[in-house]
C-alpha cells in the first residue's frame, strides 16, 4: 500500500549540496533527504579536484571574479559571480569545521600565508586556489558530511526513493502555485508514495547522462530540471554542455575522470606520436579553460583519425605523483598504465551541465516553497563555460543561503494539508521494458553525435526529430505502465534532451561551449537562452 509522509523540509539528492542544506537547517526541522539508490550514487563522491575560493593571501575575490567572467565568455551573471565569490571563504570554514580532511600545504606553516591547505591550480584560475583532499575531494566532503547527517536525529536519510513529480497547488486545480510536495517511487516496495512538506528542495545534479560517453554515475539524468519544467519554473542556458577534456580512455574503464589538477600540476597533453598541440590553440596551453581544450582534443582526434589523445605527467618525480593524484595513480595502475613512467590515454566526455532550473541568489525557483540548488540551478555563475572547481562551491553557497532563507520563513509557511494519493488504477505491469532500453540507448547515442562538442543546424534538427519521436512513444508508455526507475529516469532524460536542444537550435552564435559551424562567429551582445514552460506564472 501507498504511504502518505509529512515533513518540514524535503530534499530530493543526498550530494553536497542536498546535505549541505539538511545539515545548515534548524535543527527541529524534520528533513528528509532522498536518494534515487545508495546515498553515494551521485556526482560529489566522485569529483576529484576540488573546490575553487579565495583562501590564500596572495590571492583576491576580483581575480577569482575575473577568471569566472573570462571563462564564461561574457554569459556570467556578474552579481551571481560576486556573490558565489564573496561567500566562497565562509562556505570552506563551514566545511573545515565539519571536519572535512583537506590536504594540508607541506611546505608553508599555519599563519605564514593565510591559509595551512595545500591549493592547486587547475585551468582558467590565474591563482593557486582549488582546496582540495588529494585526488579524492568529493568523497571526503561527502563521507564527513554524511557522517553528520547520520547523527541528526531530525534528517532521515532515505535510500531507493525515485522522485516521480513534484506536486503543486496548480496541478491540483488550485489557484495558488506554491509547491506542496512530491509523489516518490519506493523501489524497496515497488510504491508510489505522498511526501507533503513545508518546503521542497531539488538537488538531483545535473543531466550528463544524455550523453553516450560521460565522466557521471548513471543518475545524472536532470531529473530536477525536468520535474522543475513540469511544475512551471523556467529553465536557462542548456546548450551549454561542459565535457571534460580528460577522461580514461580504456575499455574496462567507465566514466573514470582524469581530474584537470593533473594538467594544473605540470601534466601535458601529446597526439600519439608524442608531440604537443595545445599551443597551437590557445597560449595558455593545457591551461586554457576547459571548453577549449576539449574542443582542441576533438579537433585532432577528427584530423588525425585517432581514439584518443595523451595526458602525460610522468616527467614529474614519482613520489610527487603518488601523494598528489593516488586515486588516479591506482586507478590507472589497475588498467595497466603506470602513470609515473607512461602517459594516461584520454578523451573528452560529457562532465556538467551548466544550464538549469532559473533560481535567486537564496535558491529559490519560479514556484514558492520550491528551490533549487547545485547542478540543476542555473544561477548565472557559470555562463557559457564553468571555470574548474566552481561548481562544488557553488553547492556549498547556495546550499547555505536557501537553508537561512528556509529559515527565515518558518513563521509564515505553514504544512500542507492532506494532499491526493496517486492514482495507478489505470496501468499495468509493462510487459515490454526492452523498450526503455532501447530509447535510452538511442537518445545518448543520438545526443552525442548531433549535440556534442560541435554542431550544426541540421543535426540539431535531426536530434529534435528523434527526441519528439521518443517523448511521445515515453508519454504513451508512462500513461500505460507502472512507474520503475528506467522509466522515470528516461522521461526526465527525454525531456532536458528536448530542451537542450530547443536551447542550442536558439543560439545562433559560437560561444562557449556551443560551438556550431553553422555560425562559428559571436554575436555583440551576449544573451541567456531562457525556456519559458506552459504553466509558468510570473510571481
Ligand atoms: O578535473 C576535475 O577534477 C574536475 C573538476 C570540476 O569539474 O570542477
Amino acid at each position: 500500500m501507498s504511504q502518505h509522509y509529512q515533513h518540514d523540509v524535503l530534499v530530493i539528492g543526498s550530494g553536497g549540496a542536498g546535505l549541505s542544506l539538511a545539515l545548515n537547517l534548524p535543527a527541529h526541522l524534520r528533513v528528509a533527504v532522498l536518494s534515487k539508490g545508495p546515498l553515494d550514487g551521485g556526482s560529489t563522491p566522485r569529483a576529484q579536484g576540488g573546490v575553487a575560493a579565495v583562501l590564500d593571501d596572495g590571492d583576491n575575490i576580483e581575480s577569482h571574479v575575473h577568471d569566472t567572467l573570462v571563462a564564461g565568455a561574457g554569459l556570467c551573471r556578474e552579481d551571481a559571480v560576486r556573490f558565489t565569490v564573496e561567500h566562497s571563504r565562509a562556505a570552506i570554514q563551514w566545511l573545515i569545521d565539519q571536519g572535512v580532511p583537506f590536504t594540508p600545504d607541506a611546505e608553508h606553516q599555519d599563519g605564514e600565508r593565510g591559509f595551512a591547505f595545500h591549493l592547486t591550480r587547475e585551468g582558467g584560475h590565474s591563482h593557486r586556489r582549488i582546496i582540495h583532499a588529494a585526488d579524492a575531494t568529493g568523497a571526503a566532503i561527502f563521507t564527513t558530511l554524511l557522517d553528520h547527517a547520520r547523527r541528526r536525529p531530525n534528517i532521515e536519510l532515505l535510500e531507493d526513493r525515485v522522485a516521480v513529480d513534484l506536486i503543486t497547488e496548480h496541478k491540483l486545480g488550485g489557484p495558488g502555485r506554491r509547491c506542496l510536495g512530491a509523489y516518490v517511487l519506493n523501489r524497496q516496495s515497488g510504491e508510489v508514495d505522498t511526501y507533503r512538506a513545508r518546503f521542497v528542495v531539488l538537488a538531483t545534479g545535473g543531466a550528463a547522462k544524455v550523453y553516450l560517453y560521460t565522466s557521471n554515475p548513471d543518475g545524472a539524468c536532470g531529473d530536477g530540471i525536468a520535474m522543475a519544467w513540469r511544475a512551471g519554473c523556467r529553465v536557462g542556458n542548456l546548450e551549454f554542455n561542459q565535457f571534460h577534456p580528460t577522461c580514461l580512455y580504456h575499455p574496462q574503464a567507465k566514466n573514470f575522470l582524469i581530474t584537470e589538477a593533473v594538467r594544473g600540476e605540470g601534466g601535458l597533453l601529446r597526439l600519439p606520436s608524442g608531440e604537443r598541440f595545445m599551443d597551437r590553440f590557445d597560449p595558455r596551453g593545457e591551461l586554457a579553460p576547459r571548453d577549449i581544450v576539449a574542443r582542441a582534443i576533438d579537433h585532432e582526434m577528427k584530423r588525425l583519425g585517432i581514439d584518443c589523445v595523451y595526458l602525460d605527467i610522468s616527467h614529474k618525480p614519482a613520489e610527487f605523483i603518488k601523494a598528489h593524484f593516488p586515486t588516479v595513480y591506482e586507478r590507472c595502475l589497475a588498467y595497466g598504465i603506470d602513470i609515473t613512467h607512461q602517459p594516461i590515454p584520454v578523451v573528452p566526455a560529457a562532465h556538467y551541465t551548466c544550464g538549469g532550473v532559473l533560481v535567486d541568489s537564496r535558491g529559490q525557483t519560479d514556484v514558492p516553497g520550491l528551490y533549487a540548488i547545485g547542478e540543476t540551478s542555473f544561477t548565472g555563475l557559470h555562463g557559457a563555460n564553468r571555470l574548474a572547481s566552481n561548481s562544488l562551491l557553488e553547492c556549498f553557497v547556495y546550499a547555505l543561503s536557501a537553508a537561512a532563507d528556509i529559515a527565515g520563513q518558518l513563521q509564515e509557511v505553514a504544512m500542507p494539508g492532506q494532499l491526493p494519493t496517486w492514482d495507478a488504477s489505470q496501468v499495468t505491469d509493462s510487459d515490454e521494458d526492452v523498450i526503455i532500453a532501447h530509447n535510452w540507448d538511442e537518445l545518448r547515442r543520438f545526443m552525442w553525435d548531433y549535440v556534442g562538442i560541435v554542431r550544426t543546424s541540421k543535426r540539431l534538427q535531426r536530434a529534435q526529430h528523434r527526441v519528439r519521436l521518443l517523448l511521445s512513444e515515453i508519454d504513451e508508455f508512462y500513461s500505460n505502465y507502472k512507474v520503475s526507475r528506467d522509466l522515470i529516469e528516461l522521461r526526465n532524460l527525454a525531456l532536458v534532451a528536448d530542451l537542450m536542444i530547443r536551447s542550442a537550435m536558439l543560439r545562433r552564435e559560437s560561444r562557449g561551449l556551443h560551438y556550431t559551424l553553422d555560425y562559428p562567429g559571436q554575436l555583440e551582445k551576449p544573451l541567456d537562452t531562457i525556456l519559458i514552460p506552459p504553466c509558468y506564472h510570473p510571481a
